[in-house]
């Protein structure tokens, strides 16, 4: 049995890939930002955006198979409206929040472990939340320099690309409008489910020669109309 933290794992894509592990029979630790009650030793407090809740996972004793980076700020703001506290939080989330994970947990990590971040179509085409966009092409510099340099420890390190996901926040705050937008903007006339990205995270953490790679879970909107 392996044993893989899963930051994010009350999210929509959380959920499916902590669901998928578990039917595999491997153990999840939930990594959450919600304050755990009792002494629960299938959850870990770990909040991306509080450099104190990052160092404590020092402390952390458990060795690990793996970590999955699914935890998520969605785009908020336009390049009008957006303030250094909305600019920051999104780094901090997406980029410096797993950056210190890794180097907090590195010590945790087996030999052949795998991680694998979340990074998403804005990283390509842009979002109307600049900060969003950079975030996400930051991932995947992020991830691709961390397979380089963890390559030396034996871990490697992987991405997947999302467009819109169903059923999400995200897609739960659009307009009808907008969500027929993305789907008319795939070439397959349907958008990712969060158990299509499970399905590839998991790839991504078992397959042992697959490193530095990003993987596009869009229906192929790069070439739709
Ligand atoms: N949804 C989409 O359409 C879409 C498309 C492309 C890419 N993505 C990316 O996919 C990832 C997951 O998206 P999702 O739709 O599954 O997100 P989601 O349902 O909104 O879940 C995000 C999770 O992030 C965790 N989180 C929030 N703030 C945190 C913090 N400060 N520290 C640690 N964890 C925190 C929350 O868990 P707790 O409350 O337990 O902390 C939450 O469950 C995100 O990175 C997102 O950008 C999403």
């Amino acid at each position: 049995m392996k044993t893989y933290l899963v930051v994010g794992a009350s999210g929509s894509i959380g959920i499916k890939t902590s669901e998928l592990i578990r039917t595999n029979n491997h153990r999840v630790i939930k990594g959450t930002s919600k304050k755990i009650e009792g002494n629960r030793t299938d959850s870990l407090y770990l909040d991306l955006t509080d450099y104190n809740s990052i160092t404590k996972l020092n402390e952390f004793g458990t060795p690990l198979d793996g970590i999955v980076f699914a935890a998520g700020y969605e785009p908020k703001q336009s390049i009008i409206e957006m303030s250094m506290e909305h600019q920051n939080k999104m780094i901090q989330i997406h980029v410096t929040g797993p950056l210190n994970t890794v180097k907090a947990l590195l010590k945790n990590l087996k030999e052949d472990a795998a991680i694998v971040f979340v990074s998403s179509i804005a990283a390509n085409k842009g979002s109307y939340d600049p900060m969003y966009a950079t975030a996400k092409g930051a991932v995947i510099s992020l991830s691709r320099t961390l397979a380089v340099e963890l390559s030396k420890h034996k871990i490697r390190v992987n991405c997947i690309s999302p467009g819109l996901v169903e059923g999400s926040p995200v897609f739960n705050g659009m307009t009808t409008d907008f969500r027929e937008k993305h789907i008319n903007n795939t070439l397959n006339k349907r958008l990712a489910k969060p158990d299509d990205c499970a399905a590839a995270i998991n790839f991504l953490l078992t397959q042992e020669h697959i490193t530095g790679q990003v993987i596009h879970i869009n229906g192929g909107q790069y070439f739709g109309a």
